[in-house]
Parts: structure tokens; C-alpha cells; sequence
């Protein structure tokens, strides 16, 4: 079966993502630490759908002008790097325990656990130094009317690294992990244990995409908020498919194996609300999501299309 419209435009836009990758900001694979890199450009370059950068670059687009999208860039690269470590720590043998992603074998399998963790580390490191970088180059933006700073890239900055560690993704997964094989008699305490786990391991990232786009083309503090708010509606909505296709999704098309959740006895949307309230919030929180991006004056049409595709996404 062809591609959807929406399917091929985010192929071009993921390509045209892995082009900036590949041409700017990929370490080179030589020295003594050859093989930590190759282990990080394994990953990096495995595929993967790069949604958080095609977002951000889609959130700095409904603010500022493409032209000089540059500014952009070293954001967008950093986040995947962020997001890949995520997946290369997510998959090792003392986490989710993992063999395939992106339809490959994962990184532990083929450098073995200590240089996986080893990537992940070297992926998280060399985000930051990407993005460092890209503050310190980049052109003179307008100051921002934030709390803590009016200089846009430290702005960015700050919201990049928070969401990535124990306030965001990092907590995420400390939760996750707490609540695998969990009887906990409390259901209420599940649930609220579910939310914050599902906003914090998958939605904080999403949320610093699109954060992160709007801050950097030019968006106030109010603007800035209110993408925090869609990209927590589409980070859960995101997990909660993703948990979804985990029981019937197929591994040719998503590339990773179904069963895990199962398996590692995770709480999920599913296992806690049903495979029917699973679907039906997808669906509601993506409904959220866009009516809250009308709210914008610029070009929102890729994001809103994009994010209805994502509620019946295969992979
Ligand atoms: C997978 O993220 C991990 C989750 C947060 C559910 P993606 O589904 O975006 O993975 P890639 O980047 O396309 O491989
Ligand atoms: C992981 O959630 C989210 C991350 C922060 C990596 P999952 O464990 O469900 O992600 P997959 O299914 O392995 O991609
Ligand atoms: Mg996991
Ligand atoms: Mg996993
Ligand atoms: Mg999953």
C-alpha cells in the first residue's frame, strides 16, 4: 500500500532532518573512543519516525520565519540525540530487556550492555554540547519576557535539560520502573502514578519540542505555555498508543517487539482503563491539542494533521 499524503510529508521532513544529522552534527567514528561512537551513530542513525525534531521545526515555523530555520537546528539534532539514549537505556537488559527498535537489533545486543550504556551517555552529553554550541553561534534573537531569563537560548536551554532529567523524562521512567509488577490495592494511587508516568517519561520530551520551536522563533511566555500544555494532550496521547500497538501492533511495522509490556507486567492506559478508554482518550486529547493550536494566528495545518494521523498510527 502507497503512502498516505501526510506519511510522505512527514518522510520529507524527517529526511530533511537526517540530512542536517548527517552533514553537521554527527561525531566523527575515529580515536580512542571509537567505539562509543559508533555504538552512538548506530542508534542515531537507525531510523525512527523524528517526530520531536520535525515538531520543533514545525513550532519555530508557526512563530518565526523558516529562513532562518538554522537557529533551529542544533535544538532539533540535540533532542533526538535525548530521545535515542532514552530508547538505547529503555531497551537494555536491566530496563525493558529488548532486543529489536527501529527494526534493528538494539544497541546492547550488538556493543553489549556497558557500551550501550556507555552510548546513552555519550548521546545525552553530546546533546547538550550540541545545543551549547548552537546557542553560543547562533544569530541575536529579541529578549523574551520568561521568568527566569530573557535571553531566548538559555531559555531553551533551561527547558531542554529540565525535561530531560528528574523533572521530566528521567522521572518518567523512575516511575515506570517503580510501578512494574505492582499490586497496588489503592487504584486511584495507580491511576495518578499512570498520569504522571505518561507525562513525564513520553510527554515531557514532546512538550520541550514543541517549547523549545516556539521559544527560539520568537513566542512570549504566554505562547510558550500553552505549547507546553498541547505537547503534554499529544506526549500522553502518544504513550498511550504506543501501549496500545504494544498488544496490536506488529513488529514489521514498528519495528520493536509487541509483548514487552506484558511481559515486564508494566502499568499501563491499558491494563489500568481498558483497550476501548485507551482509544477514546487518544482521541480526546488529540481533539484538545487541536483546538488548542487554533488558538495561534500563523500556519498550524502540518501540526494539526500530523497529530490527527499520530491517534491511528501503525508505527
Ligand atoms: C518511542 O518513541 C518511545 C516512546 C516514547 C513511546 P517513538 O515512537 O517516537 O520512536 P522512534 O523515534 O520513531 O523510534
Ligand atoms: C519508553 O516507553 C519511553 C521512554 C522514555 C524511552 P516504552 O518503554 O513503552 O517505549 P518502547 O515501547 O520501548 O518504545
Ligand atoms: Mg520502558
Ligand atoms: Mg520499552
Ligand atoms: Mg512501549
Amino acid at each position: 500500500m502507497g503512502l498516505s499524503d501526510i506519511e510522505q510529508e512527514l518522510q520529507a521532513k524527517a529526511d530533511f532532518f537526517e540530512d542536517i544529522l548527517k552533514k553537521e552534527f554527527l561525531p566523527e567514528e575515529k580515536g580512542c573512543a571509537r567505539t562509543v561512537i559508533e555504538a552512538m551513530n548506530y542508534s542515531l542513525l537507525a531510523g525512527g519516525k523524528r517526530l520531536r525534531p520535525v515538531m520543533m521545526y514545525e513550532s519555530y515555523g508557526l512563530f518565526g520565519s523558516r529562513e532562518d530555520a538554522f537557529t533551529v537546528y542544533p535544538f532539533m539534532v540535540a533532542m533526538e540525540m535525548i530521545h535515542t539514549y532514552s530508547l538505547v537505556h529503555d531497551d537494555l537488559p536491566a530496563m525493558d530487556n529488548d532486543d529489536y527498535r527501529r527494526g534493528r537489533k538494539t544497541t546492547h545486543v550488538v556493543y553489549g550492555p556497558g557500551m550501550a550504556t556507555l552510548a546513552g551517555d555519550g548521546l545525552l552529553n553530546l546533546a547538550y554540547e550540541t545545543a551549547v554550541l548552537g546557542a553560543i553561534k547562533g544569530k541575536k534573537l529579541s529578549p523574551y519576557d520568561g521568568e527566569e531569563t530573557t535571553d531566548r537560548y538559555l531559555a531553551a536551554l533551561r527547558i531542554l535539560t529540565k525535561k530531560a532529567g528528574i523533572y521530566g523524562m528521567v522521572g518518567g521512567q523512575c516511575a515506570d520502573i517503580c510501578a512494574e509488577n505492582s499490586h497496588e490495592p489503592d487504584t486511584d494511587k495507580e491511576k495518578e502514578i499512570l498520569s504522571y508516568i505518561d507525562e513525564n517519561k513520553t510527554g515531557a520530551l514532546i512538550e520541550s519540542s514543541l517549547m523549545i520551536g516556539a521559544l527560539l522563533g520568537g513566542a512570549d511566555f504566554g505562547a510558550v505555555s500553552k505549547m507546553e500544555k498541547i505537547g503534554s494532550d499529544i506526549g500522553i496521547a502518544f504513550q498511550i498508543q504506543d501501549d496500545i500497538l504494544d498488544i496490536e501492533g506488529n513488529m514489521s511495522e514498528l519495528g520493536k517487539p509487541t509483548g514487552s509490556d506484558i511481559r515486564n507486567e508494566k502499568s499501563t492506559y491499558v491494563s489500568l482503563y481498558g483497550m476501548d478508554e485507551a482509544k477514546e482518550k487518544v482521541y480526546s486529547l488529540t481533539q484538545e491539542a487541536i483546538t488548542l493550536l487554533d488558538e495561534f494566528d500563523g500556519d498550524s495545518s502540518f501540526l494539526k494533521r500530523l497529530f490527527e494521523y499520530l491517534i491511528y498510527r501503525k508505527k
